[in-house]
């Protein structure tokens, strides 16, 4: 794997600065999709920043406009170029510059639709030229000319690139990028190139200076998290990292060793479970296929890492995971989920889920809501199936039709819904860790936090508490967050 550490492209960084001596511009930035678009966000707001711009919330008064693309489902499309339609008067009235970025743009399609009709796009950017941000913007200011930056060729990790976190409790890592699996439904494989794993020292040094900061939460973010170091483990190189863990930030159980071995995802796991400061470790996502057994054992052995677990469903029909080309069986799920139960009882699980996928049957609907009731998830994040260009499953014959996926949808987040009020009161009069991450959205009187599930626990307190984990007994339930009282930290 070629790690490349970033300076020719931080040189352009100190170009813009000149520029923008004795100026003050700002820049506002838009980010669709999931968290390892919002970590290339951090990345480019973190560029920005060096370069002497600096963030505004309000999109009119921005220099410069940047949106950071998904394009996993339909709707992010339309989202973009609604927004495109709504930016396009500041570009006539103040000649403010419009960024896109991120996955969409390494799509034809969308690319020549933007060349077409919104020619005042200035830089159009994709997924393997994030780096390259500083330079794409320093030539569109200086030589005044469009820029489009994308390349389909992966394959480099690049490594130094300054991050910005808005966030000063949770922070995610991106440990890999990129996936293997080609699920039929999914376009990420396409626009996000092949399996690249991330060097496990570098990772310990990012997550050792989040630990310095005061940061309390990390999320270890990668499209197929626990296939981390395997392609290159199967190219033939040799991942055997031999990691070392700075000595003050080590944990001191009297046997931690300042120096160990990194060869997979859950060695990864132990590692970053010995850095002092971190309380929580969370990850996502896994694949259920590459769900081995050394993980299950990383995640009961290691304090910090959450006993809660994203499983992607997706659907719970044998006859459509083949279709979907997940590698897994509703049984062979069932019974993962039934290992990691046995193995760690106090576990819960989050999934996804699709509804729809072509050649979908109520009785294979109904198989999906018999998964959702046996797992008993605390946490289902569900999708209608959308037709992505250039993928498998577009080309399948037996579409569903649109008002059949919605009645499946609607049903299935009934279910889910009435489960979870049912969860909720369970866990009235209960004692729940959480962590404080700061004030209540709708409150600012109350402190928020989270529980290890990840479930929201409102409640009375002082702002000396942010950063703690603390015990908060729940004394009533909302539908979309528990209240508490402080019980001791
Ligand atoms: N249609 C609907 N949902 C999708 N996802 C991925 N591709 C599609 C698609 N074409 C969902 C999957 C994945 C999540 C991030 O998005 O459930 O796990
Ligand atoms: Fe898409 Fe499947 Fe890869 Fe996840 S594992 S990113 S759903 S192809």
């Amino acid at each position: 794997m070629q790690i490349k550490k970033v300076n020719e492209e931080l040189k352009y960084i100190e170009k813009i600065k000149e520029m923008n001596i004795n100026k003050s511009p700002k820049y506002h930035i838009l980010t669709m999709g999931c968290q390892l678009n919002e970590n290339d966000s951090e990345k480019i707001s973190g560029m920005l920043n060096e370069a002497g711009y600096s963030k505004t919330e309000k999109i009119e008064e921005a220099d410069l406009i940047i949106f950071n693309t998904c394009c996993v489902r339909e709707n992010a499309e339309e989202r973009l170029f609604g927004k495109l339609g709504e930016v396009k008067k500041y570009k006539e009235e103040k000649g403010t510059i419009i960024a896109i970025g991120g996955c969409m743009m390494q799509e034809k399609h969308i690319t020549n639709k933007i060349k077409e009709s919104y020619k005042f796009v200035d830089i159009v950017f994709g997924t393997h030229t994030l780096e390259q941000f500083p330079k794409d913007l320093y030539e569109s200011i200086k030589e005044k000319k469009k820029i489009e930056d994308i390349i389909d060729i992966d394959g480099i990790v690049y490594e130094g690139v300054p991050v910005y976190r808005e966030d000063k409790i949770k922070a995610s890592v991106t440990i890999m990028n990129g996936c293997n699996n080609f699920c039929t439904y999914c376009i990420v494989p396409y626009v996000r190139g092949r399996e690249r794993s991330r060097n496990p020292q570098d990772i310990i040094n990012e997550v050792q200076e989040l630990a310095k900061e005061g940061y309390k939460e990390i999320t270890l973010l990668g499209q197929n998290v626990n296939s981390y170091l395997v392609s290159q483990k199967e190219k033939g190189e040799d991942v055997n990292f031999k990691v070392k863990i700075d000595e003050n930030l080590l944990e001191q159980s009297g046997e931690e060793k300042s120096e160990i071995i990194v060869n997979s995802f859950a060695t990864l796991l132990l590692a970053l479970n010995k850095i002092k400061g971190i309380e929580r470790i969370r990850f996502i996502s896994p694949h259920p296929k590459d769900f081995t057994d050394d993980v299950i054992e990383a995640i009961k052995n290691s304090k910090k890492v959450c006993k809660q677990i994203h499983l992607p469903l997706q659907s719970g029909s044998t006859k459509i995971l083949k279709a979907m080309n997940r590698k897994y069986t509703k049984e062979e799920y069932l019974k993962l989920a039934e290992k990691i139960k046995k193995e760690i009882p106090e576990i819960t699980f989050s999934t996804d889920i699709i509804v729809g996928f072509p050649g979908e049957t109520e009785e294979d609907f109904e198989d999906t809501l018999d998964v959702v009731r046996k797992v008993d998830f605390e946490q289902v994040f569900m999708f209608i199936y959308s037709r992505r260009v250039g993928t498998v499953a577009d080309k399948m014959e037996n579409q569903i039709l649109e008002e059949i996926k919605h009645e499946r949808f609607e049903k299935l987040k009934n279910q889910v819904e009435s489960r979870m009020q049912a969860q909720n009161k369970n866990y009235v009069g209960k004692e729940v860790e959480i962590l404080v991450e700061g004030k209540s959205k709708n409150n600012d009187k109350m402190l928020t936090g989270r529980t290890i599930s990840n479930k929201i626990v409102n409640f009375e307190g002082t702002d000396d508490l942010i950063g703690k984990v603390i015990k908060i007994k729940i004394i009533s339930e909302h539908q979309w967050y528990l209240k508490g009282n402080i019980i001791g930290n």
